[in-house]
């Protein structure tokens, strides 16, 4: 099993205080930001753009994970990759041509991530997986902080985890959505590597312990 990467969400910081907020996911001893970029199409929340990432750059030297939740992302990919983003991962519902977006964003220089909501299947990325970095499992529906894990998610996580190995492939799997100290116990036994947490990073008042326990599972 691969070691544990946590990358707390700055969905749920307090967006006028982002350059702290940043600071203190690396002061915590967690691995990656992650950043939840919504577009009010996508999704109906709207966040920020590829100015945020380049201006909370600096704050940092952990990877920058950028979670597209927005239409058209191919419009968008070189922004973020010159403001900084290390992973850039899109939604497979969102694309026509997903290959074609994977393979820009490797020219880029960058990791290419996929995202599932919960309701699209895991035979929907088959054959996608070849040319992953990653593989974002969403366990909400994606739009907004703070919702309950949707359990029966994880059990795409299974089978993403089987048939990496079945094909020794090296993708990273990611789950995000209602990931606390409980859920990120099943979500590891599942088979991910990656667990991102936006309120329960932002609501815990030990950010380093929480960082621990987690990394521990
Ligand atoms: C949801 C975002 C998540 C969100 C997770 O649409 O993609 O990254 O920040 O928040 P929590 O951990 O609060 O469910
Ligand atoms: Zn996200």
């Amino acid at each position: 099993m691969r070691d544990t990467i946590i990358a707390p969400s700055i969905l749920s910081a307090n967006f006028s205080d982002m350059g702290n907020a940043v600071r203190e996911i690396e002061r915590s001893g967690a691995d990656w930001v992650h950043v939840d970029v919504m577009d009010g199409r996508f999704v109906p929340s709207i966040t920020f753009g590829p100015k945020m990432v380049g201006d909370l750059r600096s704050f940092s030297k952990i990877p920058f994970d950028v979670h597209l939740m927005i239409i058209e992302p191919e419009k968008h990919v070189a922004a973020f990759a010159s403001a900084g983003a290390d992973y850039i991962t899109f939604h497979l519902e969102a694309v026509v041509h997903a290959h074609r977006l994977a393979q820009e964003i490797h020219h880029l220089g960058k990791k290419c991530g996929i995202s599932i909501v919960p309701s699209t299947p895991i035979s929907d990325i088959d054959f996608m997986l070849d040319f992953l970095d990653l593989v974002l499992i969403m366990t909400v529906n994606p739009g907004v902080g703070g919702q309950k894990i949707i359990e029966p998610c994880l059990r795409k996580v299974e089978t993403l985890a089987r048939l990496r190995a079945e094909r020794d492939l090296q993708f990273l799997i990611s789950v995000d959505g209602g990931i606390n100290e409980e859920t990120a116990r099943l979500a590891r036994a599942a088979g991910s590597d990656v667990l991102i947490a936006g309120s329960a990073f932002f609501a815990a008042l030990n950010k380093k312990e929480l960082v621990r326990q987690l990394k521990e599972l």
